[in-house]
């Protein structure tokens, strides 16, 4: 028996959360199981309400900087967890990552540049870029033994004198894979030699199960180090999505420079009290609670792998290596993927998302959430098996 209680279920509805309280407007029913959007059901770490209540208590909340110890706690953690040493002065504060990744597009390229990405993929990495005009270019993700591996040949392909900036969703969402060292030095490679910025997205990177170890793209080699931009952020690891606290790891100087310009430009790299305090808390305090919220979500992958494999063998889960959320292939079904969807909500009265969303290759899946209660998943899988027969 650990310290923390995940099978406890918090009723999040009316709390303007997400996940639960915008069921009837995204999916035309608010009687639905939320296992949608990419936050978690689970208290977060007493040591970040504690900290934020103790400020609040103080009452004058005027402006307020990044303190010293915000920014050791940073470089503790990436260097205990990731083994990366952390100059201070590449981090800055970035009010969320899909906003960095937005701002990376406008300060790097120009409208009917290239940006590729690695399709299927967290669908902000095609949205934002096309929204800013820019052209997506795919380089799709290949199916290998029920896990996705990169196609460099592939990419090679793609690549002209308009490709500008990758995007890499390292670990990636929505398969879970943890890209090792010498995937990600083979990518560091193709994009320095042809002058493509990558854009390294880390968010998933502090949830690696046991056996896996995540690695920054940046510290696999030195074309890797000065030719990219890492993001990383305490919101998913610690479940603290809604205070948003990310931060931008830029070790090249001309790139960060640029970068940090832009941010200032619109006083973009100015957090606020309860950030600052929330990461600083959640890396100083927040091990033991991590350790334990990965454990129970190990739990409860293998859980929905077995209850699949039992009780649906026509879907199978693809099993992360890396988070909380289970990409579910359907295609035994052989269902359109409007039936697909429709089996989902309309008969199991579950709210997952559409594989289709996250781009190429998501046709016949959808993205389960296990950041849940087990009861609550239990509760989900037996409606869908009822659904299914
Ligand atoms: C890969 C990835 N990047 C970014 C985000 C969102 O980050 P933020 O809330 O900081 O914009 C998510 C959330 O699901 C994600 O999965």
């Amino acid at each position: 028996m650990g310290k923390y209680n995940f099978d406890q279920i918090i009723d999040r509805r009316g709390t303007n959360a997400l996940k639960t309280d915008v069921l009837k407007e995204r999916y035309g029913n608010e009687n639905l199981i939320p296992l949608w959007v990419a936050d978690m059901d689970f208290l977060s770490p007493p040591a970040i309400s504690e900290a934020i209540i103790e400020r609040a208590k103080h009452g004058l909340f005027g402006y307020t900087c990044p303190s010293q110890e915000y920014y050791n706690s940073i470089i503790s953690w990436v260097k205990k967890s990731h083994d990366w040493t952390l100059d201070q002065q590449w981090i800055t504060f970035i009010p969320g990552i899909v906003k960095g990744i937005a701002f990376v597009i406008d300060c790097f390229s120009t409208k009917e540049d290239h940006v590729i990405i690695q399709p299927p993929v967290y669908h902000p990495f095609r949205i934002i870029p096309s929204l800013h005009q820019r052209k997506v270019v795919d380089n799709p993700l290949v199916l290998e033994a029920g896990q996705y591996i990169m196609d460099l040949s592939d990419l090679k392909k793609r690549i002209n004198t308009s490709s500008k900036i990758l995007i890499l969703c390292n670990p990636h969402n929505p398969g879970g894979r943890v890209w090792t060292k010498e995937e990600l030095a083979d990518l560091a490679e193709i994009c320095y030699d042809n002058g493509i910025l990558v854009i390294s997205d880390e968010i998933h990177s502090d949830m690696a199960f046991e056996n896996y170890k995540h690695v920054p793209f940046a510290s696999v080699s030195e074309k890797a180090a000065q030719n990219s931009i890492t993001f990383m952020a305490p919101s998913k690891t610690f479940n603290i999505a809604g205070i948003v606290s990310s931060y931008s790891i830029i070790p090249n100087g001309k790139i960060r420079t640029k970068f940090n310009n832009y941010l200032k430009s619109s006083e973009l790299e100015e957090g606020h009290i309860f950030a600052y305090l929330a990461a600083q808390a959640a890396y100083e305090k927040g091990e033991e609670w991590l350790t334990e919220a990965k454990e129970y979500i190990w739990g409860n992958i293998q859980f929905v792998d077995q209850f699949l494999k039992t009780n649906i063998p026509q879907i199978k889960a693809m099993i992360p290596e890396a988070s909380f959320l289970v990409w579910l292939d359907c295609r035994e079904l052989n269902l359109t993927q409007k039936d697909l969807v429709s089996l989902f909500v309309k008969d199991a009265k579950l709210a997952l998302n559409d594989g289709v969303m996250f781009g190429k290759g998501g046709e016949g899946f959808m993205r389960l959430n296990v950041g849940s209660p087990r009861p609550v998943l239990e509760k989900a899988l037996n409606n869908l098996k009822a659904a299914i027969k």
